[in-house]
């Protein structure tokens, strides 16, 4: 019997009314992530990744005039259609975020210990010692040494990384079933970046929680998703089980990110790859292949018509015209 999918994401659009225009930052987006799966988002910055997972939890629009079409289902029920009070309970209990930027989510003027607390007592309904236990367990989950100590700190008294897995801490409070993590490593140093990585594989182990993983570093894809989409300007070109990504890149654009990847073992002469040109402002996204202004294997086919998403096997589909061409010509990647 072929379980429901935890989250299953259909035709996702999400289009901003700005004082210039509608424009659309998500094109037509499906995915569907099941229990205890970790799935790559990546793309180079701009291309919609985080519009996109904020739409699944319709964060945007408080702040924004936003509108969505599609279907966000989680186990079943469309979260773009839920009244925002019901909505809230599924935030933070249900699905947890994560992003870049810890000290965006953290509160300056309280603990962190008693952010963990407020959740717990809010979400969990714990009493006031057992959120506080609670708290530390999971202070001590993340890796923050002495958390009882630790727990009276403030915000600004721990460094980028504990104040990172201090917020993951306040994610996992409610034992999520999906964690969006938005670039939770980019402002991280390396070291700091494989600690964080490490801790949510281990928690996904441990919990069965599943992680909608997305950035912009195909490197870190590789270390722990098990299957990948390719975003470019609000759209999915690729997708694919991990392995199959790197071993049999389909995308020109794909090809293009993982050729940026730098090497250990690169001649130290040798110039690291880079995709020509930039992503199109959205107020100027070509009615073709949207790829096609910065594509080395251009056609005018590329130029005129809008490839389809073809499905080059079961378990890879790819929206380019010549994938099978450019696959003849240049081979392999690596
Ligand atoms: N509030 C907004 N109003 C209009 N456009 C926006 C807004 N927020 C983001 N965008 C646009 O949506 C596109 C995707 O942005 P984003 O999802 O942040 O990219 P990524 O996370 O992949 O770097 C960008 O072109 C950005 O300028
Ligand atoms: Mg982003």
């Amino acid at each position: 019997m072929n379980q429901q999918p935890l989250l299953e994401v259909n035709n996702l659009s999400t289009h901003f009314h700005t004082e210039r225009g509608d424009v659309t930052a998500v094109n037509n987006v499906s995915f569907t992530i099941n229990k205890g799966e970790i799935i790559g988002i990546v793309g180079e910055s701009g291309c919609g990744k985080s519009v996109m997972s904020q739409s699944i939890l319709r964060i945007l629009e408080h702040t924004d005039p936003i509108s969505y079409k599609g279907e966000v289902l989680f186990e079943g029920q469309d979260l773009l259609k839920q009244p925002l009070n019901k909505l809230q309970k599924i935030r933070g209990n249900d699905i947890s975020i994560i992003f870049q930027d810890p000290l965006s989510s953290l509160n300056p003027v309280y603990t962190i210990g008693n952010q963990i607390i407020e959740v717990l007592r809010l979400h969990r309904k714990l009493s006031k010692k057992e959120a506080k236990r609670k708290a530390i367990e999971l202070l001590q989950l993340t890796g923050i040494p002495s958390p009882k100590v630790r727990i009276n700190n403030y915000p600004h008294e721990l460094s980028g990384g504990m104040q990172q897995r201090a917020m993951i801490a306040i994610a996992l409070a409610c034992e999520p079933k999906l964690l969006i993590a938005d670039e939770p490593t980019t402002a991280l140093d390396v070291t700091i970046q494989a600690q964080i990585l490490e801790l949510i594989v281990e928690i996904n182990q441990k919990l069965g929680m599943a992680v909608l993983f997305i950035t912009h570093d195909l490197g870190v894809v590789s270390e722990i998703c098990t299957s990948v989409k390719v975003m470019y300007l609000g759209e999915i070109v690729e997708e694919t089980v991990t392995e199959s990504l790197f071993e049999t890149p389909l995308h020109p654009y794909t090809r293009g990110l993982i050729q940026s990847i730098p090497r250990l073992d690169a001649n130290r002469n040798e110039k690291l790859h880079v995709i020509d040109g930039v992503v199109p402002s959205l107020t100027n996204v070509p009615k073709c292949c949207r790829f096609s202004t910065r594509c080395p294997y251009v056609t005018e086919l590329c130029r005129t018509e809008e490839p389809p998403m073809i499905e080059a096997n079961e378990k890879h589909k790819v929206k380019c015209f010549h994938y099978k061409e450019i696959q003849q010509k240049e081979g392999r990647t690596q």
